[in-house]
Formats: structure tokens, C-alpha cells, sequence
């Protein structure tokens, strides 16, 4: 994987112990970057910190951090900072899926799809900024979904934080792109992961790899400053027929 784009650069990827995540942490570490981790499970961030850390060693920090939490964040940021004396890039993955029919889904559910995949990538972000403008610019990368584009059934909670993570990408591209920081989108369809209690399994051939999407991660490093590739739709090639 080429990558020059992220040579010594220190980044944060929320949610990356597993699948999308996991994959553009390792992207990232093989291009030269130094790469802090974590998910709320801190069992398996300490896990994959370990086996990061055998094939990168010195450049993975590691700590738990559940996103919808804002002292947790805060904590992740400031120690990251310390870690590595700055901050160039920040992935917003964490994200999860709960599908189910609105009329049958509890508040405590929609909140937690709301809280998760947007207002988890607002406290991040605004958590980056700051540190990023003392560094003289960076990247933001959103994990969306086709989700943010496309609604069907079961999907109004998710649907809603994916359309709005897609606005709020655009508005946020905007306010800071005088200062170096680029604002990308990505919109992946279906990616093998363990994503809405799913388990990677001989069916999910035809879906995108999680390394894919670590790809276009490094790819969009890779662009000139002066050009930013700020929404990308990814979709599987050739899908299942449908009817
Ligand atoms: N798989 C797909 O088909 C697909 C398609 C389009 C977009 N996406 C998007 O891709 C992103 C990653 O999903 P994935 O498919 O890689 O799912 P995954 O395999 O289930 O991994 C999700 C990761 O996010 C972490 N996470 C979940 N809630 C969190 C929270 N509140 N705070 C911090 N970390 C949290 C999980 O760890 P813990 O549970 O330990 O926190 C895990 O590390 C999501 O934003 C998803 O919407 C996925």
C-alpha cells in the first residue's frame, strides 16, 4: 500500500479494534503514520494494541474511548497529543447499525445510533481542530455510508445519522478549509465486517474488504494540497442480483 501522505503523521481512528477501523489503522501504520486506537471494549483495544504494536512498534498509542462521551474523548485527544506531540488525522469510524421499524424502536436505541454516528464524530472533530490548526492543517476523514444518501425500511435511525453525518461533513469542509484541514466523506455500501451483529463469513465474498476502504484513506493523503476529493461513493462491483 503506497501512502506517502501519511508518513510521521499522528493520527486518531475511532473504533478501529475491528473492521473498517482496524483496517485503515493499519493502512495508516504501514504508510508511516503513528496511530492512536480505540473503541469502548477495552479488552480487545488493548488486544489489537499488541498485535499493532508487534509489527509497528513505538508508533501505536492505544486507550478505550466511547465517543458519545465527551470526558472520554477529551482524555483520548489530550493523551494522544502528549503521545505524540501533535495531530494530523482524524478518522470518525466508530459508528453502528441498529435496524428496526421506527414505531418499534425504544428512545434508548435511536439515541444511541444519533449519539454514536453523529454526535460522536461532532465532539471528535471538535476535539481535532484546535490541535490540528497548531500543526498548520490536517484531515478529517468521515465514515459514512450509502445510508447518507440512499433511505430504505428498518433504517430511519441510521438512515438519519448517516444523511446528517453527510451534511455535516459538507458545512464542516467548509468552516475549515482555509486552514489546511481537508474534510473528506466516505461513502462505502456493504463492507465484510462484524458491523449491525453481522460475522464475516464465505456469503460476504462479493463485499467491499475492509482494506479497500483503508486504500482510499491513503489515496486521499495522497492528493495534491490544492485538491480535495471530498465525497466518495464506494460500492460493491457486483453486488447479488436482486429479485
Ligand atoms: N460494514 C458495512 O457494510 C458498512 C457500510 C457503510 C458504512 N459503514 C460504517 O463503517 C463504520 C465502521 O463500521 P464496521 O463495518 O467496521 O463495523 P464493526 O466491524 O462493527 O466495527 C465497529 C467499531 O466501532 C467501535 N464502536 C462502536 N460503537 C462505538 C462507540 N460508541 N465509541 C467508540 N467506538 C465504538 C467498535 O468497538 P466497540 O464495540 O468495542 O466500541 C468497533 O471497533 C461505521 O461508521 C459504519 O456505519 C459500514
Amino acid at each position: 500500500m503506497n501512502g506517502s501522505g501519511a508518513r510521521d503523521k499522528a493520527a486518531v481512528v475511532t473504533g478501529s479494534t475491528k473492521g473498517i477501523g482496524r483496517a485503515v489503522a493499519e493502512g495508516l501504520l504501514e504508510a508511516g503514520a503513528r496511530v492512536a486506537i480505540s473503541a469502548r471494549n477495552a479488552d480487545e483495544v488493548a488486544a489489537a494494541a499488541k498485535e499493532l504494536e508487534r509489527g509497528y512498534p513505538g508508533r501505536v498509542f492505544a486507550r478505550p474511548c466511547d465517543v458519545r462521551r465527551e470526558d472520554q474523548v477529551a482524555a483520548l485527544f489530550t493523551e494522544t497529543e502528549r503521545a505524540f506531540g501533535g495531530l494530523d488525522i482524524l478518522v470518525n469510524n466508530a459508528g453502528i447499525g441498529l435496524f428496526r421499524n421506527l414505531e418499534e424502536m425504544s428512545l434508548e436505541e435511536w439515541n444511541s445510533v444519533i449519539e454514536t454516528n453523529l454526535t460522536g464524530v461532532f465532539l471528535c472533530s471538535r476535539a481535532a481542530i484546535p490541535r490540528m490548526r497548531r500543526k498548520g492543517g490536517g484531515y478529517i476523514f468521515n465514515i459514512s455510508s450509502l445510508a447518507g444518501k440512499n433511505a430504505f425500511p428498518s433504517a430511519t435511525a441510521y438512515n438519519a445519522s448517516k444523511f446528517g453525518l453527510n451534511g455535516m461533513s459538507e458545512a464542516l469542509m467548509q468552516e475549515v478549509r482555509y486552514d489546511g484541514i481537508k474534510v473528506s466523506y466516505l461513502m462505502p455500501g456493504s463492507v465484510a465486517t462484524h458491523f449491525g451483529g453481522n460475522a464475516p463469513g464465505p456469503d460476504d465474498e462479493w463485499k467491499i474488504r475492509p482494506r479497500d476502504i483503508a486504500r482510499i484513506v491513503l489515496d486521499l493523503l495522497n492528493q495534491d494540497p490544492r485538491t480535495l476529493p471530498s465525497a466518495v461513493e464506494i460500492r460493491p462491483s457486483r453486488p447479488p442480483r436482486k429479485g
